[in-house]
């Protein structure tokens, strides 16, 4: 037999339990077991008068982060945590909370009769964020303990909160700098008192269960969990405590389950295994603490600020007085906002703005830096100048990165003296808040220098994805394909707004037609005129889109009208578009038909869906989870659908592949079957959210 995660000895008239499952400690099968003899053990000691108290930690930095979500895909099995807890309920019992907390983790504590937290603490039930309820107990004994106006917004929305804020809230009953002694020290007016199955029902908060469903018809759109926890704690003032509890656990077998729960652990696990394949983490990083990037922009001066606030030296360089003023405005600006927001404090910032920023411009002399980052405009020309001076000024061994969203990076470093160390870091705007980044493998970039990058975007707490080179990488790729499956619905008789609810209602952030007004459509104008000719045999045009730029100047927000009218800033259908639309339905001579939501949000999944398995064909992403990360981070696609990748799965792949098959038998020009789909559906193979391609 293995040795048990959970140790326990006798010292200080005290029975000392030790969680110790690295790396956070979470509950699983052999952690439930190991608690259910720790009992054991106590109760006897208790009767043998040798303990007067059972004191609870973490070994390392957690307490205990949660149970063990990779249990989750198959049956419950025993000892069950509810039966442990209500073994632990029944002894005088202290948590001394070292270090995370959450989940069942919380729910331990929460079944302690008091709870003492050290300065690292971190509490709270964020079960919701997978798709779950808390399955413990949570949802009555938190209630129980700091009232129903304190725990339904925080379990409502999986919130968890500091040590400070824990204390402040009630969730622990004191601070410790060593809580393990405090809880040793603990007087009997806390271990001595009922345990939390005794105290009463909290009194029902209406106000607080009405503004946490508002929260989570708009925060929270399409999500079943934060709805069914509201509901349980609502019940936890209405019912005897073992009336709640049945039906919390009841809740929770289902939910994890479903759909949602399955699509929120797969992105959970994706964000986990996001970053360097496993032969790049046998490469040690270049050591990366001075950066240079160039252009101030948009992009470029909140890819500086993120490099700052993650300790390192940045350079940023301009192309004249005017812009390098306009780009230490834009660094000042990021400031503020961290200021305004309280993440820093009037002095940090200052200091950290004159020590780690350098804005300047000019022919002068470069410092030697680790790395380069160019963000200047997207023009080949420029690019290729700026990383011509960048290569001559800065030592052999700096990394040169282009943050180019559309062209081809080996033509960007055309020239460059060591294009092993060249490499595409694709930020999102905006940069400094957008965890996703594409690590786009060009040419020869060498497996040294992703390892780097890679390591870099780690420290910046990015989620980074590999790519390889194609027009748009992965994201944008699948975006301009999601695009046109919405232009061929335009023609074939949807309007923007229809197609626009439709994928809102399936979960989407925002509709593609909503997003174009917001970027411009001028943007997606100048893309389309540099890749896909008009005349393209093989590739179905859809006039729609270029006529709202070339007839009707209507670029989007930015002139008060693109594919909605805006007044006040509100957008509202537009009759000019409609005309549009339907005139050029008839030039091309299409019957023009009405199209369920249903239908246009499943056509237009199937186009993403489609593009994510040529990309992964092709070998553009090593891995399927890795496409849905960057749909999910980078493009607002609903967390708890997992992704494109995931969706397909759920929605089975034989299914898709015939939808794929009859739209293409419908307008070959639009769409295909992917080979790599065919072969899997023909294989019977693995579900398309664990493939991998190397
Ligand atoms: P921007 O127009 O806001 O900024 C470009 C900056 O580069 C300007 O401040 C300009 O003065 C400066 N610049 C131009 N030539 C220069 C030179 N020779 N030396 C130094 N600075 C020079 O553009 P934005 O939006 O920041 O885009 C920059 C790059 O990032 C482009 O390649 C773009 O495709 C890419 N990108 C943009 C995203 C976005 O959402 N805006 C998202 C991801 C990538």
């Amino acid at each position: 037999m293995t040795e048990s995660p959970v140790r326990h000895e006798i010292t200080d008239r005290a029975l000392r339990v030790t969680i110790d499952n690295p790396p956070v400690n979470v509950i699983g099968q052999a952690v439930r077991a190991g608690l259910l003899a720790a009992c054991d053990a106590a109760e006897t000691a208790l009767a043998a008068g040798r303990i007067d108290r059972v004191v609870l930690t973490g070994a390392g930095r957690a307490f205990v982060a949660g149970a063990d979500a990779r249990e989750f895909d198959g049956p419950a099995l025993e000892p069950h945590l509810p039966e442990v807890l209500d073994r632990l309920a029944r002894l005088p019992a202290v948590a001394a909370v070292n270090g995370a907390a959450l989940g069942g983790g919380f729910e331990l504590a929460l079944a302690c009769r008091a709870r003492i937290a050290g300065p690292k603490a971190l509490v709270g039930l964020p079960e919701v964020t997978l798709g779950v309820v808390p399955g413990a107990g949570g949802t009555q004994r938190l209630p129980r303990l700091v009232g129903l106006d304190t725990a339904i917004p925080l379990i409502a929305q999986g919130r968890t909160v500091k040590a400070a804020e824990a204390r402040e809230l009630g969730l622990v009953d004191a601070l410790a700098d060593d809580p393990v002694a405090a809880a040793l020290a603990l007087g009997s007016e806390l271990l001595d008192r009922p345990a939390l199955d005794d105290w009463p029902a909290p009194a029902p908060a209406p106000d607080a269960a009405a503004a946490a469903r508002r929260h989570a018809e708009t925060r929270q759109r399409g999500q079943i969990a934060p709805l069914t926890a509201i509901e349980l704690m609502e019940a936890a003032a209405e019912l005897p405590l073992a009336e709640g509890l049945s039906r919390e656990r009841a809740a929770f077998l289902e939910l994890r389950q479903g759909p949602q729960a399955r699509a929120l652990r797969h992105i959970f696990f994706a964000e986990r295994g996001a970053g360097a394949g496993p032969e790049l983490k046998q490469l040690e990083p270049q050591a990366i603490d001075t950066a240079l990037v160039a252009g101030g922009g948009t992009m470029g001066a909140a890819i500086a600020y993120a490099l700052g606030q993650a300790g390192i030296r940045v350079t940023l360089l301009e192309q004249d007085a005017a812009a390098a003023e306009r780009a230490r405005a834009n660094i000042a600006t990021f400031f503020d906002g961290a200021v305004s927001r309280g993440k820093l404090s009037q002095e940090t910032a200052e200091a950290m703005r004159a020590e780690r920023f350098d804005v300047r411009h000019g022919d002068g002399p470069l410092p030697p830096v680790d790395i380069a980052i160019e963000a200047v405009f997207e023009d080949l020309d420029v690019k290729r100048a700026v990383f011509a001076r960048l290569d001559a000024a800065l030592p052999e061994t700096t990394i040169l990165a282009t943050n180019t969203s559309y062209l081809d990076p080996d033509a960007v470093s055309e020239g460059v003296r060591a294009p092993e160390r060249f490499l595409g870091l694709h930020f999102f705007a905006p940069a400094h808040v957008m965890k996703l980044v594409e690590v786009v493998r060009a040419a020869h970039t060498s497996p040294q220098t992703l390892a780097t990058a890679f390591a870099l975007t780690r420290r910046l707490g990015k989620i980074a994805v590999e790519a390889g080179i194609c027009d748009g990488f992965i994201g944008n790729r699948i975006l301009t394909r999601y695009r046109q499956a919405g232009d061929v619905l335009l023609i074939e008789g949807a309007l923007p707004w229809e197609i626009d609810r439709a994928v809102e209602a399936f979960g989407m952030a925002m509709g593609p037609y909503a997003v174009q007004d917001l970027s411009g459509l001028d943007i997606a104008y100048a893309n389309r005129r540099r890749k896909t000719p008009k005349d393209d045999p093989d590739h179905r045009y859809v006039p729609i889109a270029d006529r709202m730029v070339e007839e009707l100047q209507r670029l989007g927000r930015k002139t008060d009208a693109g594919w909605y009218d805006y007044r006040d800033g509100k957008p509202t259908p537009s009759p000019a578009v409609e005309t549009l639309i339907e005139a050029a339905s008839a030039e091309a001579g299409l019957p023009r038909r009405s199209f369920a939501p249903d239908e246009i949000a499943r056509r237009m999944m199937l186009a993403i869906i489609a593009e994510a398995f040529e990309i992964l064909e092709e070998g553009i992403a090593r891995r399927s989870a890795d496409i849905d990360l960057v749909l999910v981070h980078g493009y607002g696609f609903p967390r708890w659908r997992g992704g494109p990748m995931k969706l397909a799965e759920e929605w089975g792949l034989a299914a898709v592949m015939a939808d794929l098959a009859a739209l293409a038998k419908e307008d070959p020009k639009s769409w295909r079957v992917p080979p790599l789909l065919r072969s899997m559906v023909e294989a019977g193979d693995a579900p398309a959210g664990g493939a991998e391609r190397e």
